[in-house]
């Protein structure tokens, strides 16, 4: 399974590395009542150490956060009410914050020492089968549900901030904290320097786009939903050229229906990774829990809630992600789902009626000559495929008779 570049943990037993690694750049030191014992990772935004809590005489994870930009007492104060609230959170799937504050000015928490791998590399090296892999994501959505009733969203939920213990639970990491340095970065899509933060792949639309007021507790079901799509097919929804071409697929395009990826899927597992990738953040589950319960009802073979897209959505996202292409394209879309008894004229002349409802009134107006022709060639190709042209075509005067085509759109 491929890490995004950008993911820091790409170590394994990071636990047992950091205890036996030394620090590079310093000496072991102190960070508050801290002992540093070694480094475990480090990021842009801030380094995890291994550290011992000498006055309960156990070793913890501390992650600092580094760079200017935790300057400001602004910063600093919304940094450790952040860690207070994470601190209030108690649940298995979700690392325990023990402590916060700052040390020569950098803001720095503590929290439980998680002996774990990334989520991806974990099921890769488990082999986990297919039915383990969506229990594990079914944890993973109740412990963001759980937060989310807390009033905290993650906003950069990927693998590499969830570690699975030996015995199988997952646990998650990297609560928000590191977005707090500025009040209208909180959304996550931007850093401190105003470039992209955090891993593209698993930007929902909005956070892509920086419409940061829309961003909810669906942009984490969102991110579940990529991680959902990567465990299922081991593939990322979303690809493209450098972070730019990443985000620019997450707006614009729809991933490849996982049934493409993988055989044999289950229509009903793939109608749950879709809804959970809806572009729109109000076609998404409403929350993580219902996720998990669409999650569980397919484990225990029972229908789920989700629905696939209605043709007549799909036809409607469809045209207006092609609307230089849209009246040609409209066209052979009512050709797709003639099925009764259409003429070519009558298909031809609906056209018109289609493009009206999908708001396309304008194009329609345009609709040209050849566009016509275009598409009554289309309409005849399928009509000879049927063997059915001579009947279909008819004697009439230009009436072509019963259309009933399944060919498929260019697309
Ligand atoms: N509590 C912890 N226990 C063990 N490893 C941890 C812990 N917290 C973080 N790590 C490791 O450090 C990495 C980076 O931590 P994270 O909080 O995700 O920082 P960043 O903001 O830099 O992504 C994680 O991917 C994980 O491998
Ligand atoms: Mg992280």
């Amino acid at each position: 399974m491929t890490r995004p570049p950008e993911d820091l943990s790409k170590t394994k037993s990071r636990i047992q590395e950091a205890a036996s690694k030394p620090l590079q750049s310093a000496p072991p030191r102190k960070v508050g009542a801290y002992t540093i014992l070694g480094e475990i990772a480090r990021g842009g935004m801030g380094a995890v150490y291994r550290a011992r809590d000498a006055k309960l005489g156990r070793d913890v994870a501390l992650k600092m956060m580094l760079g200017g930009a935790w300057n400001s007492p602004d910063a600093q104060n919304r940094f450790l009410r952040e860690a207070r609230l994470l601190g209030d959170l108690s649940h298995p799937g979700i690392v325990h914050v023990h402590d916060a504050g700052l040390s020569e000015g950098a803001p720095f928490y503590t929290m439980d020492l998680v002996d774990g791998n990334a989520l991806d590399d974990y099921v890769t090296e488990q082999k986990l089968p297919l039915e383990e892999r969506l229990r594990l994501m079914v944890q993973v959505c109740l412990a963001v549900h759980y937060a989310h009733g807390r009033g905290i969203i993650h906003r950069d939920l990927k693998p590499g901030n969830i570690l699975v213990r030996p015995d199988g639970s997952p646990v998650i990491l990297d609560f928000g904290l590191a977005r707090m340095a500025e009040p209208d970065t909180r959304g996550g899509a931007m850093t401190m320097t105003g470039t992209v933060m955090g891993t593209p792949q698993y930007m929902s639309p909005e956070q892509a786009q920086g419409r940061t007021k829309e961003i909810d507790i669906r942009t984490d079901v969102w991110a579940l939903g990529v991680i959902l799509y990567q465990l299922v097919t081991r593939r990322m929804p979303f690809q493209g050229e450098e972070a730019l071409g990443i985000l620019k697929a997450v707006v614009e395009k729809d991933p490849a229906p996982p049934s493409t990826v993988i055989k044999r899927l289950a229509p009903d597992l793939e109608t749950v990774m879709l809804k959970a990738l809806a572009k729109e953040s109000s076609r998404r589950y409403d929350t993580a829990r219902d996720l998990a319960e669409d999650l569980e009802r397919f484990l225990k073979g029972e229908a789920v809630r989700a629905h696939p897209d209605t043709t007549a959505y799909r036809m409607t996202k469809w045209v207006q992600r092609n609307r230089p292409l849209a009246a040609v394209s409209a066209a052979a879309l009512l050709l797709v789902v003639s099925v009764g008894s259409w003429s070519i004229l009558s298909v031809i002349r609906a056209k018109n009626e289609a493009l009206r409802q999908a708001g396309l009134a304008r194009e329609a107006k345009e609709t040209s000559d050849l566009e016509a022709k275009r598409a009554q060639a289309e309409a005849e190709r399928a009509l000879k495929a049927e063997g059915e042209t001579q009947k279909a075509l008819g004697a009439s005067s230009g009436n072509c008779g019963p259309v009933n085509s399944s060919s498929r759109p260019a697309s």
